[in-house]
This record gives structure tokens, sequence and C-alpha cells, in this order.
């Protein structure tokens, strides 16, 4: 299993849901498609935080510092609007707009990871990302059992 191919199948599952808020017609609809984004960016940034970021930062050392930094900054951001949108129960205007800000900063992120952070993070991870995988996997059946 490759660490980095798990967190981009994460990726694309966040950017599918997103299509699908866009194009859903009735509010509960959109609830329940904001629901299991928010689910899935709480699990993933946790797995990231928890796990694969401390373990790419230890390789990287000082040069990858910046990188590492702006990273967990962008999460901060995608954490304060998923626990924005929790508190709010029905899917207003409000609601709408800060979930289309919230994918619009994912999205950035994503990015960012994908061109940058995550090949850096798979040379330098070499054979030691099978073992990372792993754990990776193991804490998302957990947090996803956790939350249902
Ligand atoms: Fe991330």
């Amino acid at each position: 299993m490759d660490p980095v191919q798990m967190l981009m199948d994460d990726h694309r599952k966040v950017e599918q849901l997103s299509e699908q808020f866009e194009s859903a017609d009735s509010a509960s609809e959109k609830k329940k498609i904001a629901q299991e984004a928010l689910q899935e960016l709480e699990v993933h940034a946790a797995i990231e935080e928890e796990i694969f970021y401390p373990a790419v930062r230890k390789k990287a050392g000082d040069d990858g510092k910046d990188m590492m930094l702006e990273a967990e900054e962008e999460h901060h951001v995608v954490h304060v609007l998923v626990d924005e949108l929790k508190a709010m129960r029905s899917v207003t205007d409000r609601y709408e707009a800060k979930f289309t800000v919230l994918m619009e900063n994912v999205k950035h992120h994503v990015k960012e990871e994908e061109m940058d952070m995550l090949p850096k993070a798979r040379t330098l991870l070499g054979d030691d990302g099978a073992e990372l995988a792993e754990r990776m996997q193991k804490r998302k059946q957990q947090l996803m059992a956790d939350v249902k």
C-alpha cells in the first residue's frame, strides 16, 4: 500500500462530494452530502496530522519546515470551517456559502499537496511508506468507527 495514493484517493472522494453538493437540488440532500464530506475531511485531516505529516517532517528535516507549517495552517482553516458547519442545523444560504468557501480552501490545499508535498514525501519515505500506509489504514478504520 502506498500512503500517498491513499491520501489522493481521499482527495478525489471529497471532490466528488463537492460536485454532488453543488448539483443536489434539495436542502436535505445537500445536508446529507455535506455531512459525509465533513466526516471524510475530519478523518483525512486527522490521519495526516497524527501520522503522515510527522513522518514526513522527520524525514524532511529543516528543508521541509516551511512546507509543513503551511500545510498545518491550511488544515487549521479547514477545521474552523468544518466546526462552524457542524454547528449549523439547516442548509441555509449562509451554510451553502460557507461550504463553498470550505471546498475552495480544500481544493487549494489539495493542489499544493499533490503538486509539491506528496511527490516529495513519496521520495523521502521510500521503503518506509508501506509501514506508514498500514498505520494510516488502521487509524482510519478506528476513526470511521468512532464517528458512526
Ligand atoms: Fe492535507
